[in-house]
C-alpha cells in the first residue's frame, strides 16, 4: 500500500514514502535491520552532545516477556493493534545535562531527532513505524524501574506493514484517510508572526496558472492541468517542459521523472504506465520507443 504524501513541493523519497500504519504484519524484524535502527537514531546530534535519549526494546517473538510488559503500559487503543508489530520500544529522555546538572531544555527536541532518524533508517529498509504518546508513563516507571530524572516520552511499534483487513473496522478506515498536513504558508512565518514567509508565500508556484522560468520555480507544484516550463513537479496532468518530476498523465520533455501515465520524451526515470522515448529507465510497466540504458517494463 503506498500512502506517499502529497506533496506540495518535492523531498526525498524516504520521507514521502513515511507513514504511520497501525496494520502490522505477524513477521518478525530482522535482527541486524533492528541493530541498524537503534545505530542510526545513536547518531542523531543533540545539545552538547548529550545524546538525552535511553530506550527499553523488546522483539516480539524474541523477548515475549518483556514484550507483554510494553503492550501492558499502552492506552486500550494502541494495544489493540500495536500488539502485533514484530518490535516495540519505549523512548526516554535523561532530564538534567551532565553539564553542571542543568535541566535539558533540549532532551524532547534531541528525542525527536533520534526518533526521526530511526524512522528514515526504517522506511529505508522496508519497514514501519508507529510512534505513540497513548500510554501510562507510571505505569511504564514502575514496570521498568526507570528513576527518577527520566521522563518516559513515546512508545514506538516497528514492523512490516500488515493488511488493515486484520484491523477492527474504525481501525481499518483510519490506514486509507487522506493524509493532510497544513500549508506551509501557516506555519512558516516571515517578518510577522503569523504571516507566511515570501519563500512560501505568492511566488512560490504552489497556485495554478502558467509557470516558466527556472530559478524561481525551482522545486514547485502545479496542481492543476498546466505547463510547468521550469524545474519542479507536476502533481497533474499536462506538460513538464524542464527536469523535475511528473506524477500525473502527461509529458515531460526532458530529464525527470515521470511517476503516472504519460510520454516521457527526454532522458530520465519513468515508474508508472506510458512511453518513454529517449535515454533512461523504465522502472513500471509501459513501452520503450528507443533510447538506451532502461530496465525494460519489469515492474520493479
Ligand atoms: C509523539 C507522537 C505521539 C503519537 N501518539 C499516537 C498515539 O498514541 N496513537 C496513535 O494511533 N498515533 C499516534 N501518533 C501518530 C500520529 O497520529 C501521526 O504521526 C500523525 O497523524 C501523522 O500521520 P503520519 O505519521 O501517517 O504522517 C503519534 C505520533 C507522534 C509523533
Amino acid at each position: 500500500m503506498d500512502r506517499s504524501a502529497p506533496v506540495d513541493h518535492p523531498i526525498h523519497d524516504l520521507l514521502r514514502r513515511r507513514w504511520s500504519p497501525r496494520a502490522f504484519a505477524d513477521r518478525p524484524v530482522d535482527d541486524a535491520d533492528l541493530r541498524s535502527l537503534l545505530e542510526a537514531a545513536r547518531w542523531a546530534p543533540s545539545s552538547f552532545n548529550e545524546q538525552p535519549w535511553r530506550s527499553i526494546v523488546a522483539r516480539r517473538h524474541a523477548d515475549p516477556i518483556v514484550f507483554q510488559k510494553l503492550v501492558g503500559c499502552l492506552s486500550a487503543g494502541n494495544q489493540s493493534w500495536a500488539h502485533r508489530a514484530g518490535v516495540l520500544m519505549l523512548a526516554v529522555t535523561a532530564d538534567r545535562l551532565a553539564y553542571k546538572d542543568r535541566p535539558n531544555r533540549h532532551a524532547g527536541h534531541d528525542l525527536g531527532l533520534a526518533l526521526a532518524q530511526l524512522s528514515v533508517e526504517a522506511t529505508a529498509r522496508g519497514l514501519v513505524l508507529h510512534q505513540m504518546g497513548g500510554f501510562d508513563r507510571d505505569r511504564a516507571r514502575e514496570a521498568f524501574g526507570i528513576p527518577e530524572g527520566f521522563t518516559p516520552m513515546t512508545a514506538v511499534a516497528i514492523g512490516h506493514l500488515g493488511d488493515p483487513a486484520d484491523l477492527p473496522e474504525a481501525l481499518a478506515q483510519r490506514e486509507h484517510a487522506p493524509r493532510v498536513r497544513r500549508p506551509l504558508t501557516e506555519t512558516v512565518f516571515g517578518a510577522t508572526w503569523g504571516e507566511a514567509a515570501p519563500i512560501v508565500g505568492q511566488g512560490s508556484g504552489a497556485a495554478d496558472g502558467r509557470l516558466e522560468g527556472g530559478d524561481q520555480l525551482g522545486g514547485t507544484s502545479v496542481e492543476g492541468d498546466e505547463r510547468l516550463a521550469g524545474d519542479g513537479r507536476l502533481a497533474s496532468k499536462g506538460r513538464l517542459a524542464g527536469g523535475g518530476k511528473l506524477t500525473g498523465g502527461g509529458r515531460l520533455a526532458a530529464g525527470g521523472k515521470l511517476a503516472g501515465g504519460g510520454k516521457l520524451a527526454g532522458d530520465g526515470e519513468l515508474h508508472g504506465d506510458g512511453e518513454l522515448r529517449g535515454g533512461g529507465k523504465l522502472r513500471g510497466e509501459g513501452k520503450r520507443q528507443g533510447g538506451e540504458g532502461g530496465e525494460g517494463g519489469e515492474g520493479t
